[in-house]
């Protein structure tokens, strides 16, 4: 009995020495390193491997953008580039006790603990247990599972692959059970440098991948036919093999890669495209103007004033100023509203000309009513500002517009750049800036 004891104690120091030790993966017959058993917990300073040591799931502070609260997610990066591929969608506000953080594996429940406050559950199994475990999977894939006294599988209680953010990897779902009650979906970020939901959402159904901002059809992929999709570049998808399951419970939607990599990730951006490993990308919902169908854009309501000519307006992004702001100018302080939300709401009124974002950090809408105001300046300091424009006209034009998408796109890698800088001095731990885009 007494040796029982000390064997199981034993165990449990062998055990948990070298679960945080990333070298013990090269040690032959060092087991279960990758594994959180009943008791175990996992610290803000550790980390968890996938036994072929592809995937680390960790805790991972986020700076507080600009003066907020800072908030912590459960987080899983891919180790071989340090891109992050899975965050708990809900973050953990976090004042100065990163440090006391814990993920328990606790008689039946896996959950966070925090030092005061209650914690966060992520699964519970129905009556108290001691025979669980949670691991992460090669496929990146974080399960809590009950397991019988010889180790193997009785059921899965909870599995991350079941909440994902905005990164499908191969064998992730997209979809729903109608059985279960599981829907499967991705959520774009509000903006790329920070994991607040966004307006963009990426679905499977009716047999079609479907781009919506905020609830609205903006692009659909077309039916699935023979491994391709009609509104997906046979190139695109000449890369992988789908894998739809279509029964009476459940519709649902993954893919592999035809070569066999585990390497690959399909990321959904704030702007609502889905990029997968060729550089031509798998959707873009950003280039849907309700005017032409091209690539599986949908068409949607617009007010008559949009309707120029039967050809439209367009958006130009330009650097400069306005003068004499205060009579044509106005705002929206919410920060749950993003760039798309901007462009939205300036669109639906006739008098908008112009928007950018308010804050700082890329939430919030401002937007201008007098054209004339506007001074086009190509000092780098000067805000970006979006410009609508007659799509034939080219009186409307500014000498210094560049194609929104590459100056976009620069700016974003700048600031979140910026981000990423600021991250390293909040993981000492880090030898790589992690990737968060
Ligand atoms: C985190 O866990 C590791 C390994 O169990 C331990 O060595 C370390 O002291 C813990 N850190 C904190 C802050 O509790
Ligand atoms: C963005 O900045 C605004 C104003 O400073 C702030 O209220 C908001 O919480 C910030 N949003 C995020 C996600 O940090
Ligand atoms: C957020 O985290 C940073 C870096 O750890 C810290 O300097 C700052 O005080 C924190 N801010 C808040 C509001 O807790
Ligand atoms: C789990 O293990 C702990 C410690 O060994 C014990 O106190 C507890 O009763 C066990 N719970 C169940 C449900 O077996
Ligand atoms: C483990 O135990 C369960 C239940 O007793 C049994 O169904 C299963 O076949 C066993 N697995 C192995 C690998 O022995
Ligand atoms: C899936 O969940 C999302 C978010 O909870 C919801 O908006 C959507 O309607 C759900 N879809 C289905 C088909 O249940
Ligand atoms: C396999 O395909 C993926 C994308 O589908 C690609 O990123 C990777 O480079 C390919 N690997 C090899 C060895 O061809
Ligand atoms: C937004 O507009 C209101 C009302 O005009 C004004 O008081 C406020 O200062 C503006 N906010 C910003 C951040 O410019
Ligand atoms: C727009 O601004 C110009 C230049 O400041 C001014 O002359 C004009 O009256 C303004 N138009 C309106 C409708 O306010
Ligand atoms: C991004 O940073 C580079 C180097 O600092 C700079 O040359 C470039 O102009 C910046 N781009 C934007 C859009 O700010």
């Amino acid at each position: 009995m007494s040796t029982n004891v000390h064997l199981k104690f034993l165990f449990l120091l062998f055990f948990s020495s070298s679960l945080w030790d990333s070298h013990a993966q090269h040690v032959p017959g060092v087991a279960a390193h990758n594994s959180l058993k009943p008791g175990d917990t996992l610290n803000s300073s550790s980390s968890l491997n996938s036994p072929n040591g592809r995937f680390m799931l960790r805790f991972y502070l986020w700076p507080a953008a600009f003066g907020t609260t800072n908030y912590t997610y459960l987080t899983i990066f891919r180790t071989s580039d340090l891109h992050l591929v899975w965050y708990t969608r809900q973050g953990i506000p976090i004042t100065n006790e990163f440090d006391l953080l814990t993920l328990e594996n606790n008689a039946g429940s896996l959950k966070i603990r925090r030092h005061c406050d209650n914690p966060i559950e992520l699964s519970s199994s129905p009556q108290p247990t001691n025979n669980t475990l949670a691991f992460l999977l090669d496929s990146g894939n974080f399960v809590f599972n009950e397991v019988y006294s010889n180790g193997s599988t009785k059921r899965v209680l909870w599995k991350s692959f079941d909440y994902p953010g905005k990164v499908l990897l191969p064998g992730m779902k997209l979809g729903v059970n109608q059985k279960t009650g599981q829907n499967w979906s991705l959520i774009a970020w509000l903006t790329d440098d920070y994991p607040v939901p966004g307006a963009f959402t990426l679905e499977y159904s009716g047999h079609q991948l479907i781009i919506r901002r905020r609830g609205v059809v903006y692009w659909k992929s077309g039916v699935l036919r023979g491994n391709e999709f009609e509104n997906i570049s046979p190139k695109v998808t000449s890369m992988y093999h789908f894998n739809v399951v279509s029964n009476g419970n459940e519709e649902s939607f993954s893919f592999m890669c035809k070569n066999g990599s585990q390497e690959s990730r399909w990321l959904f951006t704030s702007t609502g495209k889905l990029l997968g490993d060729d550089p031509q990308p798998i959707a873009q919902a950003d280039k849907c103007d309700r005017y032409s169908i091209d690539g599986g854009c949908q068409r949607w309501n617009q007010p008559q004033c949009r309707h120029h000519h039967q050809h439209g307006y367009t958006v130009e992004l330009n650097r400069g100023y306005f003068v004499s702001e205060d009579d044509s100018s106005y705002n929206i302080s919410d920060t749950n509203l993003g760039i798309s939300d901007c462009k939205v709401s300036c669109w639906g009124n006739c008098n908008c000309v112009a928007y950018t974002s308010l804050f700082a950090n890329r939430s919030g809408c401002k937007f201008w009513t007098n054209i004339s105001n506007f001074v086009p300046d190509d000092l780098t300091y000067l805000d970006l500002v979006y410009i609508l424009s007659r799509k034939l006209s080219h009186s409307g034009k500014f000498p210094l517009s560049v194609s929104m998408n590459n100056r976009q796109d620069s700016n974003l890698n700048n600031i979140s750049w910026a981000l990423v800088m600021r991250s390293i001095f909040t993981c000492t731990e880090q030898t790589q800036s992690l990737k968060m885009i």
